[in-house]
């Protein structure tokens, strides 16, 4: 970037600018233009869209009672399918999670209900609590034997998904104070590449345990962060490609197809400029 805020080659010394228009040293008389991306700022992240996206394309995945603790990028060496089905079902939760999910103890206690609507799925599960590493779950109001719900929308322009988090008294149903919204994009960057853009979104409802808010932000995110690595770790083992119709499928599976299929008919159809939708961009 030169003094005019202009971006210089490195290689010909061109001179891009903000308005789409460039110069080359060689040939000053004359005025090129290059193809320009819309761009956004946001949750610590460039964004680009096609330039006549409208700002209310932007996906809007903040929920107004959460905070924003953190984003983070793991890439995903899998087929994108692969990846979209690791995000469209909870059973392998208990194998390759450690905090996400139920234990192989509790698997007879996992719940899970489906929606389909027209461009979103819908995900609900409900769990026994496997509980943290020294009870430390009881620092903010989890206890023994609680319910652990996760439930989640896909939505498909672009690619993601928003699983929140949170738990409830196995007896009474009162919800815990504490809960989380982790939301993950899914970009495809080259074949067998996909980076996943994950932010988390953390609530606490009692005032009484606010002081706590830096423990578990550092928390989440560190729980978060290895989850997902966890994925992307067995994600790599995929096979080339699979259609699933030799998969045994189960009714924890019942998102697979149908997110399948979604994606297929509004993300990866070609689409008009005008309605591509806005990416984050590492
Ligand atoms: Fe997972």
């Amino acid at each position: 970037m030169n003094a005019q805020g202009e971006l210089v080659c490195a290689y010909h010394a061109w001179r891009i600018r903000s308005n789409g228009t460039a110069i080359s040293p060689s040939k000053p008389d004359k005025v090129y233009s290059v193809p320009m991306l819309k761009t956004w700022e946001k949750h610590g992240f460039i964004w680009v869209a096609h330039t006549n996206v409208p700002d209310s394309a932007f996906p809007d995945f903040m929920h107004p009672r959460y905070q924003l603790i953190g984003g983070f990028t793991e890439a995903f060496r899998a087929p994108l399918p692969v990846v979209l089905d690791n995000f469209g079902e909870i059973e392998h939760s208990f194998h390759v999670h450690v905090f996400v999910g139920t234990s192989s103890e509790s698997l007879d206690t996992l719940s899970f209900s489906s929606e389909t609507g027209e461009d979103e799925t819908i995900g609900r599960s409900s769990s026994k609590y496997r509980g943290l590493p020294l009870k430390f779950h009881r620092f903010f109001g989890i206890r023994e034997g609680d319910n652990y719900h996760i439930d989640w929308v896909f939505r498909f322009k672009p690619l993601h998904g928003s699983y929140h988090n949170y738990w409830s008294d196995p007896v009474s149903a009162t919800r815990r104070p504490v809960s989380f919204i982790v939301t993950t994009f899914l970009v495809p960057v080259r074949d067998r590449e996909i980076d996943v853009h994950t932010f988390v979104q953390m609530a606490i409802e009692s005032p009484g345990l606010r002081w706590l808010a830096p423990v578990l932000r550092l928390g989440a995110m560190a729980v978060t962060k290895y989850e997902i690595k966890n994925d992307a770790d067995i994600a790599r083992y995929a096979p080339e490609s699979s259609d699933g119709r030799q998969w045994n499928l189960t009714h924890l599976d019942k998102q697979l197809f149908v997110n399948r299929r979604l994606m297929d008919r509004i993300y990866l159809a070609p689409q008009p400029a005008n309605v591509a939708p806005p990416t984050p961009a590492s």
